[in-house]
């Protein structure tokens, strides 16, 4: 049987794929308290993740492991830091710190004429200026190596773009104009196979408030995004992994890229993969691993839409109250945020609020979001 070796991290990916393989587990000791220790072969203890001399007392070269990755996107580069050192198959940490600039990736694509769109590191307004002299309006200023929206800004004018601050090693890309979607796929051996397309849903100031499972898509353009997908992945040279890669398909169905990730999508989109097909994409992972072959049958969908939906406050400030109309008492509304925190109106870690929400109706889910501004949250 096959035996991975994985780092703590999104760990509820975890149990998914031990139903199929053997896994040990690096963690923390303070994980050790919150964990399912029963689905691991071997669990090593570490104090710091970034060190790897501490493993020396594990002789983890002695377990022939087959492969060391990480469900988690800040525990990629240990991972990849391990299977460089003890010659474990993996994604080498050069892999991962390639993946996580996003410039770099791009640059990549582009060359390869699957991305259209112009891209460039600047360190100063000077040099923003030059690129919307060439480029034009409007541009995403972005850093290079962002996580979780943060530090997002579309610049439609000179007026905007005076009041920015540019740091070293930040992005500058051609707006690309569409709609947004996640793509969930998994590769094993050099093939790509695509679980799902995920309708993301943002607000004004471009954060993700929602996502949708599976996205509303006639299959000429989900069988475009396989093939898109598929490339992409061939020429970033990515393989035994599962992928998040966020796309923008315009209105005459050219796909551009946003950013991939060799991990789950965030915000439940696990959970919401269980909710309308019969598995998650971790088991379609772990069937391939177990039987060594791309699976060929296509996961099931059991006609059922499912949601999550986000609310942000209206303002920066300290959270007083959120109140919720009793009507609402029925749904699967979860509390994100106390009262006193402080939260902000954009980046995804200041969500005061989410629902969880499914139906065979695409329009009736995808509406559900208007109930929500029925509550009100107060912030001073
Ligand atoms: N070039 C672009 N054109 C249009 N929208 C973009 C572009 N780059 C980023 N965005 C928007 O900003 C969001 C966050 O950008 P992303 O690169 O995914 O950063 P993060 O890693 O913080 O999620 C995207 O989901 C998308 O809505
Ligand atoms: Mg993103």
């Amino acid at each position: 049987m096959r035996h991975y070796l994985l780092i703590e991290g999104a760990n509820y990916n975890h149990l998914n794929l031990s139903r199929y393989i053997k896994i040990s587990l690096i963690c923390l000791r303070d994980t050790i308290k919150k964990i399912n220790a029963s689905l691991y072969e071997n669990i090593f203890i570490v104090d710091n993740l970034n060190d790897i001399s501490q493993l020396n007392k594990y002789h983890i070269e002695d377990y022939k492991f087959d492969f060391v990755y990480s469900f988690s996107e800040f525990n990629q580069l240990y991972a990849g830091r391990i299977s460089d050192y003890y010659n474990i198959p993996g994604i080498s940490e050069k892999k991962i710190q390639f993946l996580q600039n996003k410039y770099c990736v791009r640059d990549i694509l582009r060359k390869n004429k699957l991305s259209c769109i112009d891209s460039e590191i600047v360190q100063n307004l000077e040099e923003v200026k030059r690129f919307i002299l060439k480029e034009g309006f409007p541009i995403i200023i972005k850093p290079n190596r962002g996580i979780g929206g943060k530090d997002i800004h579309k610049i439609t004018n000179f007026t905007e773009l005076s009041k920015m601050t540019i740091d070293t090693n930040t992005l500058v890309e051609k707006f690309i104009e569409g709609k947004e979607y996640s793509v969930e796929s998994f590769t094993f051996e050099n093939e790509t196979s695509v679980f799902t397309v995920t309708e993301k849903i943002k607000d004004k100031n471009l954060s993700e408030v929602g996502h949708i499972i599976p996205a509303l898509l006639d299959t000429e353009i989900v069988k475009k995004i396989q093939f898109f997908v598929s490339k992409m992945n061939k020429i970033l040279g990515l393989t035994n992994t599962v992928n998040h890669t966020e796309i923008i398909i315009s209105k005459d169905g050219a796909i551009e890229l946003v950013e991939t990730h060799c991990r789950m999508g965030g915000d439940m989109i696990g959970k919401l993969m269980e909710n309308s097909f019969d598995y998650n994409i971790v088991d379609y992972w772990g069937q391939s691993i177990r039987e060594n072959k791309q699976l060929t049958q296509k996961p099931k969908w059991n006609g059922l839409y499912s949601s999550i939906h986000y609310v942000f406050p209206e303002k920066p400030g300290i959270l007083k109250e959120i109140k919720i109309p009793n009507d609402l008492d029925s749904l699967n509304i979860s509390i994100l945020k106390n009262v006193g925190d402080h939260v902000v109106n954009v980046g995804n870690t200041n969500r005061v609020l989410s629902l969880i929400y499914e139906s065979p109706s695409y329009s009736e889910v995808s509406s559900i979001s208007k109930k929500l501004n029925e509550i009100e949250i107060e912030v001073d």
